[in-house]
């Protein structure tokens, strides 16, 4: 059975998260979508929030399981018996980041984690989750961006921060 993990932050989930897990999805037996708890960040959305908003896109898509984990990808891949790590690439200037990411995972993992990368869908290459966020802080309209209830969910959360 071939599985991958699709590891990130997931803060929140964009619609260029979906198409990487739609495509993803299609490649592969099982594509396990693993939220990081990353204590450092301080997100919008709690992780268990990051969980539910991605089991509730991806509830059409059977072998499409959501996780999240804490510490080291590698660690959490090998736990799991998982060796490939599935990442999304919008543009060149990601390329540095995720060539060092995908090559320290080689390296701490003994060559047991290796990342495949999908090139991001032209339509979705521009957005990130740190951009939403921004959009949708000053009122823009984020409808492009996220479902629809996502949109919803963003709102309702920095209503309530502000
Ligand atoms: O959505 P993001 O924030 O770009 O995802 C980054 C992520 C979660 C894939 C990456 O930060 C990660 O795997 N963090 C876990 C810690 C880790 O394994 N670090 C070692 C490689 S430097």
């Amino acid at each position: 059975m071939k599985r991958a993990v699709y590891p990130g932050s997931f803060d929140p989930m964009t619609l260029g998260h979906l198409d990487i897990i739609n495509r993803a999805s299609k490649m592969f037996d099982e594509l396990i979508v693993a939220v990081l708890n990353n204590n450092a960040k301080s997100p919008l959305f709690s992780v268990d929030e990051r969980v539910k908003i991605l089991k509730m896109a991806t509830a059409d898509l059977p072998n499409v399981k959501i996780d999240s984990f804490s510490g080291l990808l590698c660690d959490y891949a090998s736990e799991n018996n998982l060796h490939v790590a599935v990442r999304g690439l919008r543009a060149v200037t990601d390329f540095e980041y995720e060539l060092q990411l995908a090559q320290t995972n080689r390296m701490i993992s003994n060559n047991n984690l290796d990342t495949i990368f999908l090139a991001t869908s032209l339509e979705y290459s521009y957005l990130s989750s740190s951009g939403v966020k921004e959009i949708a802080y000053f009122g823009g309209d984020i409808s492009k961006t996220v479902p629809d209830f996502v949109a919803d969910m963003i709102r309702e959360k920095i209503n309530s921060k502000k």
